[in-house]
């Protein structure tokens, strides 16, 4: 096979197909027609780690772009701080090409580019704060006929003190003042919780809700399935169905799996991909799941915390609330608050009513390794000490 390999196994990167998240695509486009009265003018989206946020917002970016909004995209984690970066990117903005009339202001002799491409800057106030650079940038676009979208991805890495004056910005601007400046962004499902319901971070309390969750074991099929297809690869349907099944419906599996599969078949394209690939590519992409997401999100808990896995996974996987409470001695509010921090943390997933189980089975395995480590660690402990 010369095709190159089309799967996407890195945080970050658009996919060779996108599956689902018709839904948020579709409120935020309603909103972006409808204007800063929308409710989904203002959006936050959760979803835990390798799920899609990133891929999301650059699909709702790059809509945007395609309709003449400006856009400014920026992460928590970038330095050196929020409201530099926003900034920066706003110095950084170029007029787009359906904005016939010159803004305000502006001479386009003076900076217009010699081959006549609109690649000219959009005009801002020269000393301008944030606030007002953001006020002229919604302003211009709004004698355009447009907006200016602004998505800050990875909402969880920025400290509150960052986010604060970012809040207060958009509290004035969109909501008070009803100017085009939509905001979209995105962090890990515990945010909710913890940085947003600080005192000053009321805006972003209110903004509408989406979640990056679960695709469907159809959506599944077609992520997984339709850049084989698309290649000419057969899958045989066998191993797209294991496929499916072990990639739990995470994005982050779906690519890492497709990525293998194709590895594999490589130069056997006339006889496409069979179970045995299938199963092999399931290996390599459940070791990427567990050194890549999984231990990371392992290294983060709290003692209790892995405790509380660790008793899930000698249930059998799923367990019920009542059940925790009497493994781990613990009372019905603790383990509740416990069992809210492992779905926070994207270990578990409720699993109807007082039920829970682990959102990938690569949670499961690495709970009871770590299990079966502390047996061996205690084990070692009291033969030394005997
Ligand atoms: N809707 C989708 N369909 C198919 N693949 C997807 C989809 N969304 C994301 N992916 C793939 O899943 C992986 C993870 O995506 P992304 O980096 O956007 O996740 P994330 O939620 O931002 O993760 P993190 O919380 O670690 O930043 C990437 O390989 C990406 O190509
Ligand atoms: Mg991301």
């Amino acid at each position: 096979m010369s095709q190159s390999n089309p799967f996407t196994p890195t945080f970050g990167t658009a996919p060779p197909v996108l599956a689902g998240r018709a839904d948020v695509i579709g409120r935020v486009s309603m909103a972006m027609d409808s204007g800063p009265r929308h409710p989904d003018y203002t959006l936050v989206v959760t979803g835990r780690r390798g799920t899609g946020k990133t891929v999301l917002l650059d699909v709702i970016a790059r809509s945007a772009a395609e309709k003449g909004w400006l856009v400014l995209q920026v992460a928590g984690s970038d330095r050196p701080d929020l409201a530099a970066n926003v900034m920066q990117r706003a110095h950084e903005l170029v007029r787009p090409a359906s904005w016939a009339a010159p803004a305000l202001g502006f001479s386009p002799e003076a900076t217009g580019s010699p081959d006549g491409l609109p690649d000219r800057p959009v005009p801002l106030p020269e000393r301008g704060d944030l606030r007002s650079t953001l006020t002229a940038l919604a302003d211009q676009a709004s004698a355009n006929g447009v907006g200016v979208l602004l998505t800050v991805d990875e909402l969880q890495a920025s400290a509150a003190n960052a986010l604060r004056p970012l809040a207060s910005i958009l509290q004035h601007v969109t909501r008070r003042e009803e100017r085009p400046l939509m905001f979209v962004g995105c962090g890990l499902p515990d945010v909710a919780r913890t940085l947003l319901s600080d005192p000053g971070m009321t805006f972003f309390h209110r903004c509408a809700r989406a979640e990056t969750s679960r695709l469907t074991d159809d959506e599944v099929r077609f992520a997984l399935g339709e850049p084989f297809t698309a290649a000419g690869v057969p899958v045989v349907g066998a191993a797209l169905d294991a496929g499916i099944a072990a990639a739990v419906g995470y994005p982050f599996m779906i690519q890492h799996i497709g990525y293998a599969a194709w590895e594999r078949v490589d130069g056997l394209a006339s006889t496409g991909v069979s179970a045995a690939d299938m199963a092999a590519a399931i290996d390599v992409a459940d070791l990427a799941m567990t050194q890549q997401l999984v231990e990371p999100v392992w290294v983060g808990l709290s003692a209790k915390d892995r405790e509380f896995a660790i008793a899930i996974a000698t249930l059998g996987g799923v367990a019920e609330v009542r059940e925790l409470a009497v493994r781990l001695g613990w009372s019905a509010n603790t383990v509740n608050a416990y069992r809210r921090r492992a779905i926070d943390a994207g270990i578990a997933v409720a699993a109807g009513r007082g039920r829970l189980r682990f959102a990938h089975q690569a949670f499961e395995r690495h709970a009871r390794s770590e299990h079966a480590l502390a047996d061996h660690d205690h084990d070692a402990t009291s033969q030394s000490g005997a």
